[in-house]
């Protein structure tokens, strides 16, 4: 595996999801973090899940952020299959806004742990953070990129509100 160019992975159980996790492509793409997108499904598509696991670490992957809704058995599913970090984003399901996915993700029974995030929008941007500041360990050109976008987000408050 070649360490300094790892990238993110970025998977989602269905094209639904996409409205929220591509905040999180948008994210990677303004730090200059190599991120692929796809759509595997723990229950509709078992066996692409089975593979993508599996082959994960030999295509250079060094985070996965994994979307899913409802029952949200997808971050839980790919991590038992890899040793790769893996953050979760509970979509927001239309019946019961998120929360089924939130706790669904949060609670990975102990010995396989799936990083959880905020609900929606949040989780998305957040997990695309919190991954750039994985890859940074191993890359220097990322970190350099997180910190400025850290010193301009910490610019752009003002101190006074108008
Ligand atoms: C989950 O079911 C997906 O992650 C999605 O959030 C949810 C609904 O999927 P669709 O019915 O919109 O395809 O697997």
């Amino acid at each position: 595996m070649n360490k300094k160019n790892l990238k993110v992975s970025i998977v989602m159980g269905s094209q639904s999801d996409f409205k929220t996790m591509k905040l999180a492509k948008q994210i990677l793409q303004k730090l200059k973090v190599p991120s692929e997108t796809k759509i595997i499904s723990a229950h509709r598509t078992p066996i692409r899940m089975y593979k993508y696991a599996s082959d994960a670490e030999k295509n250079n992957i060094g985070v996965i952020i994994a979307g899913a809704g409802g029952s949200a058995h997808l971050p839980g599913m790919i991590a038992a299959l890899t040793q790769i970090p893996v953050l979760g984003v509970p979509i927001e399901s239309k019946k019961l806004k998120g929360l089924d996915s939130l706790l669904s993700i949060a609670q990975m029974p102990k010995g396989i742990p799936v990083g959880t995030l905020a609900i929606g929008e949040d989780g998305a941007i957040n997990a695309a953070i919190l991954a750039a500041s994985i890859i940074s360990n191993s890359n220097p050109s990322v970190k350099s990129k997180l910190r400025s976008w850290r010193f301009s987000q910490t610019k752009s408050v003002k101190k006074n509100p108008k």
